[in-house]
């Protein structure tokens, strides 16, 4: 049977990628910080060697616009190709899908009463193709799932909903009946505003309230509405959806590996955490 490995959490903010386009920056004073708290994870995933990676994240207007946006959709590609979205960045090239394990969990998701969107055909932007390559970033040895998470336009799904949507993600994925080691990556966050009166806004305390919570009590982020997200964490850091999903992927008890926390990337305050099932 498969099994979760464990839950990676990261941002996703484009300037990262245009430290990994150009290696150099990467050793910049800025950057540094930030890719430094990347090693214990990548010497983590060199140690525990997981056959998929299912990605947890918000699509930024490349495949949905806000005229056509699924509240929770799964990608079943056999290859999802990175393109360009207007942040300057070179296109990543393209990631291998698992279209098998993408059809289960999609028919899983269904049986447990999530009606996703099905997409055969997915373009990754940022939010999947930099957190791939911070973990990877010399070889692409892992087959992918996306997972999508509408963060973007109100009504957006809840906290609550989105620990049951990712607790449902769980169940699949340990269903599965190939002997494959997974781990799931929740992308975006931590605290930003993009754009309005509040546009630079960073929440140090509250960033560090959610990677506790997250590590040692996921219930306690649950309570707040969207909305409130919204308030503490900015209108995109919000994305903290998709970790809220991801940690509920994990079922039971769970081991903190890391941690990581660097403000600022460009609006961001960019963080990291691995955690690993205690039964692992
Ligand atoms: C930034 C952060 C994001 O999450 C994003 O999707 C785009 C830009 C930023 O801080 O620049
Ligand atoms: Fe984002």
């Amino acid at each position: 049977m498969a099994k979760i490995v464990g839950a990676i959490m990261t941002s996703h903010v484009p300037m990262i990628g245009r430290a990994i386009a150009n290696r150099n920056l990467q050793q910049d004073p800025y950057f540094k910080p930030f890719f430094d708290g990347l090693h214990p994870v990548r010497d983590w995933l060199a140690r525990v060697k997981p056959d998929v990676a299912v990605l947890i994240y918000n699509d930024h207007g490349l495949n949905f616009f806000l005229d056509n946006l699924p509240t929770f959709a799964v990608g079943a590609a056999p290859v999802y190709h990175n393109a360009d979205e207007g942040w300057g960045l070179p296109p990543f090239g393209s990631f291998a899908g698992d279209p098998r394990l993408s059809w289960h969990v999609i028919e899983c998701l269904i049986e447990d009463e999530f009606d996703i969107a099905t997409c055969q055909q997915v373009v990754v932007d940022h939010a999947f193709s930099i957190p791939m390559l911070l973990l990877w970033p010399d070889e692409r040895p892992v087959r992918t799932v996306p997972i999508l998470i509408n963060t973007v336009q109100h009504p957006l799904p809840s906290p609550v909903r989105c620990a049951k949507f990712g607790r449902a993600i769980g169940r699949a994925l340990e269903s599965y009946e190939e002997d494959i080691r997974i781990v799931v990556v929740g992308t975006g966050g931590l605290s930003h505003q993009l754009e309005g009166t509040r546009a630079g806004f960073i929440n140090k305390a509250f960033d560090l309230e959610c990677i506790d919570s997250l590590a040692t009590d996921p219930s306690r982020l649950t309570r707040y509405t969207s909305r409130e997200l919204v308030a503490l964490a900015g209108a995109q850091g919000v994305e903290i959806l998709n970790w809220i999903t991801a940690r509920a992927a994990l079922e039971g008890a769970v081991r903190e590996i890391h941690r990581n926390y660097h403000i600022p990337i460009s609006n961001t305050a960019a963080g990291t955490l691995l955690l690993e099932p205690l039964a692992a």
